[in-house]
């Protein structure tokens, strides 16, 4: 009874330092978000040292050590806090300062670099994805170390610079530096909420096998009239190897590419049936008809169960105004599939090499490159754990949380369980429609107090658990 009187007491002050350092924690993001740390451009290099900066001084403002680590593309910054003893659980948690190029510019409705509050909503590059749901983390830290005295748990916060660009050099950071970071659990936040007010505990992300691929022809650009017919044209070609990836019925026709799909359980399955999802809603919002894909399985199961084959780019030829009578002498495309477990981005490049290579008429040439990897992902919670999430959830919502899946990517996450041997969670605050990587992306201004209030019951739920896995 005394231990639960004190640890009621202990939380009631995590949570006042919360409610009344909310004003300060606004604008510290809103300082965060202004630096533009776009990790796909070379450009913002200087920037990505300013945030990787910033975040360290915010890790100490925040009561932790922090330092930050060079690696060959943008910095590492490790915060730290060891002072739970040998016998507390440790926590890693894991988020990217790094953010998507802003472009359109045009299309945004305040400038992505000038966080502006509307409607309760945080628009800036960056809100939600990652910056404004990293910050949370420090802020619930610092509810302990500064509104407490201490915190219940060992902290290791790991902020990445190269989420964005498939994080290169974060693998090796991590094989490199298991000791220190080895944890019981890693949580993240990264990911979003099924609704607004609606808690989510996330199971699943896709991966990501990522390719440039090149069609060459003649040594420079053709007249089409005078030397079309014989010459094979590398945008018609290109043309119809992409053509050749996916039939009518939406699948995709690379040989062996579902012998790895791993079924899921029909106890996952009739939990899926059962979340509120409404696809006329969801058409409306993206106006798109939700018509593709393979139409035996339902839309969330298309969205989060099944690998996909997308077209991100074409290049080739003559774009501007009017015609020109060109024979380009090449054509690109990005290519990337979503996997699904346990589908893996190398199983996966060998059978697009094979089937390339089978496609490909003659007179042209064809280079692939794969640019970014990412292993799918399925959550492993134990019952315990879910308890622990589902008790500071429910302490700030008021609601049961759903089991929902993702069909995005975090490219570390897999690796994380393995190397560090540790379950990881994945609990985010974003809504749908927050337009990640898009403009006018945002973060709910709610999310920003009940996201920090969670993850302080989080931490301390973790505390009371006896042993993790
Ligand atoms: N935060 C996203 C991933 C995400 C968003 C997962 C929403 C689930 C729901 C992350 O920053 C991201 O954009 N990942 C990329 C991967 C990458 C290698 C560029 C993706 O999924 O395209
Ligand atoms: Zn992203």
């Amino acid at each position: 009874m005394g231990h639960t009187r004190i640890n009621l007491s202990y939380m009631r002050s995590a949570e006042q330092y919360i409610s009344e350092h909310i004003d300060t924690f606004q604008s510290e993001i809103f300082e965060f978000l202004r630096i533009p740390s776009i990790s796909a451009s070379p450009e913002y290099l200087h920037e990505m040292g300013e945030a990787a900066t910033w975040l360290k001084g915010m890790m100490e403002n925040s009561g932790l050590e922090a330092k930050i680590y060079k690696t060959p593309g943008n910095p590492i910054v490790l915060g730290e806090s060891s002072k739970a003893g040998e016998n507390a659980p440790t926590v890693l948690v894991y988020g990217h300062y790094d953010v998507q190029p802003p472009e359109p510019l045009d299309l945004w409705t305040s400038p992505p670099f000038e966080p502006e509050i509307r409607d309760g909503r945080l628009y800036a590059r960056g809100s939600s994805d990652d910056k404004g749901q990293l910050y949370l983390h420090l802020k619930a830290a610092e509810a302990f170390l500064k509104g407490v005295g201490n915190l219940p748990i060992n902290l290791i916060v790991l902020a990445e610079g190269e989420e964005e660009v498939g994080s290169p050099n974060l693998l090796p950071f991590v094989k490199k530096h298991s000791d220190q970071l080895a944890c019981d659990i890693a949580v993240i936040s990264d990911t979003g909420m099924m609704a607004p007010g609606l808690p989510s505990i996330l199971c699943s992300l896709r991966g990501l096998a990522y390719f440039d691929i090149e069609v060459s022809g003649p040594s420079s650009d053709l007249h089409s009239g005078v030397y079309g017919g014989p010459v094979v044209n590398p945008a018609l070609a290109l043309a119809q190897i992409l053509a050749s990836l996916q039939d009518s019925k939406g699948k995709i026709t690379i040989g062996n590419f579902y012998d790895d799909i791993l079924d899921w359980s029909s106890q996952a399955k009739k939990q899926m049936k059962e979340l509120p999802f409404n696809q006329q809603e969801l058409e409306r919002f993206i106006g798109a008809e939700l018509c593709g894909g393979e139409k035996e399985f339902s839309v969330l199961e298309r969205l989060w169960t099944r690998p996909t084959c997308e077209i991100n780019g074409l290049n080739s030829g003559y774009t501007g105004t009017g015609a020109k009578t060109v024979l380009p002498s090449t054509a690109q495309a990005k290519i990337s599939f979503r996997l699904v477990p346990d589908q893996t981005p190398q199983r996966i490049e060998n059978l697009f090499r094979k089937h390339i290579e089978k496609v490909t008429p003659k007179g042209v040439q064809v280079t692939i490159k794969q640019l970014h990897g990412g292993m799918p992902w399925r959550a492993q919670l134990s019952d315990e754990l879910k308890h622990a999430v589902n008790s500071a959830l429910e302490k700030v919502f008021n609601k049961r949380a759903v089991i929902a899946g993702e069909g995005g990517s975090i490219p570390i996450v897999r690796d994380l369980e393995t190397v560090l041997d540790s379950p990881v969670l994945l609990l985010g605050f974003s809504y749908p429609g927050c337009n990640l990587h898009a403009p006018d992306e945002w973060f709910p201004v709610e999310s920003i107090e009940n996201g920090i209030r969670t993850i302080a019951h989080l931490y301390h739920e973790i505390s009371l658990m006896a042993k993790i896995c």
